[in-house]
Order: C-alpha cells, then structure tokens, then sequence
C-alpha cells in the first residue's frame, strides 16, 4: 500500500463529519473533499433557475453542465465554486437544505458527482465526506469509517450551527428537516446512506469532534506509517 490511502467518511447529517473530516486532513495533511457540498451547489442552482425539484432531466442537466471546483483559502478552509463564484455560504441557506435531498436522488445527478468525486480521489491523499463514498465513490478506499449520533443530538448541533450562522430556524424545524432528509436518503433506490460492509461505525452521541478524530487517526496512522 502507497503512502497515501484514501478516506471515506459517511454518516447521516449532523453527525459531525465535516468537522471530523476537516481536522482529520488537516492533521494528515490531506485533501479534504465535502462532497455534500457538491449536491448542494447543484441544488442552489437549480432553485436558481427555478427548476422543479421533480423534473429529474433539467436536474439532469444541470449536474452535467454546472462547473465545480475547490480552494482553499488563505486560511486554510475549503471554498466552493460553482460556475466561477464561491457560493460556499449560499449553500448552506436553509432552502438549499430542504431541497437537496430531492437533488441527490436524482440519477442523473449522482453519476455526475460520483465522476467528479472520483477524479478527486483518483491520486489518493484524500479524505472525502458524504453518504456513498464506501459504498460507491470509493469501494477501494483503505480506510472507511461511518458517524452516526442520536437524531436529537444531530438536531441539536445543526441548529446550534445554523443559529450561530444567523439563521432564525427552532430547534424543531431542524429536527423536523434532518429526520426527513434521514428517510429519503436512506431509502432513495440509487446509493442510498448506509454502511459499507467494511466500514467501522463510529457513534459519536457525547463524544467531542476531537475525540472522534482522535479514534479515527489512531486507526489510520497505523496504515500509512
Ligand atoms: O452533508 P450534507 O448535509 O451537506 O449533504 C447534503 C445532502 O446531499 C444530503 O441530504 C444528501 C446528499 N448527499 C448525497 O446524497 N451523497 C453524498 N455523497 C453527499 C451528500
């Protein structure tokens, strides 16, 4: 095995990947690959050329002819452009929530992501984020590793999230919105969000994000030195 592994982090939303998977990079010195904010980005332009969130061939082609690519920052964070803009705040609007997971369902879409994902994973060196990477954007991956937490919990901390983004939402309407979306991205018939058979889960209900980063380095650190 090279140097450099690949690795897949999966887990329903608010499970605290991104954050996971930030400082895990970082501390690897990894390319980290959000790819939740890949839908997303497909998402606001969707709702931006008012697309109906049914009409499965625009959603089409829009994935097809949208242009996505990652920086990163001077300060190190990673910035999503779509079309030459960095929308990484727009995406995260609660309207772009509500609405991705009718995107992400969608074929079409999701043979476009997946293409894209693998070309980032092609060189290894990364640690990509999402729902099907085990499973299908990686199979190979060397290291894959699934976070669940408790619904509350998950609800708790996306609110604490978006409030402290200046989003008025309850706590209710979040956990409202991430049961929802748990239920159509686990039960949608292409790639839906489970564990790959390989994967180590991980509940992260009371841990802290560097506890899990922890857990998870010291599994990965005895792959690649
Ligand atoms: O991780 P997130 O909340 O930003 O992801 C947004 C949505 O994108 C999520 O509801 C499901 C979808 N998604 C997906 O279907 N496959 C992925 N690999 C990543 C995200």
């Amino acid at each position: 095995m090279g140097r450099f592994v690949n690795i897949a982090i999966d887990g329903p939303a608010g499970a605290g990947k991104s954050t996971v998977a930030k400082l895990l990079a970082e501390k690897l010195g990894y390319i980290y690959v959000d790819t939740g904010a890949m839908y997303r980005a497909v998402t606001l332009q969707a709702l931006m050329d008012k697309i109906d969130m049914g009409d499965e061939k625009n959603l089409t082609r829009i994935a097809e002819s949208v242009d996505l690519a990652f920086k990163v920052d001077e300060t190190g964070n990673t910035r999503i452009f779509l079309n030459g803009f960095d929308v990484s705040q727009q995406i995260r609007t609660p309207e772009v929530s509500r609405n991705v997971s009718l995107v992400s369902r969608v074929p079409g879409v999701r043979r476009k992501m997946t293409r894209l994902q693998r070309e980032l994973g092609a060189a290894g060196g990364v640690v990509m984020e999402g729902r099907d990477i085990g499973t299908q954007v990686l199979p190979e991956a060397e290291m894959k590793f699934f976070l669940t937490a408790s619904v509350e919990e998950r609800a708790r901390r996306r609110h604490a999230e978006l409030i402290q983004r200046g989003f008025a939402v309850s706590y209710a309407e979040v956990l409202e919105d991430i049961a929802r979306r748990d239920e159509i991205d686990s039960h949608r018939a292409l790639a839906p969000l489970k564990p790959a058979s390989d994967a180590e889960i991980i509940d992260c209900t009371g841990m802290t994000a560097q506890q899990v980063v922890d857990t998870i380095a010291a599994r990965v650190s005895g792959r690649i030195n």
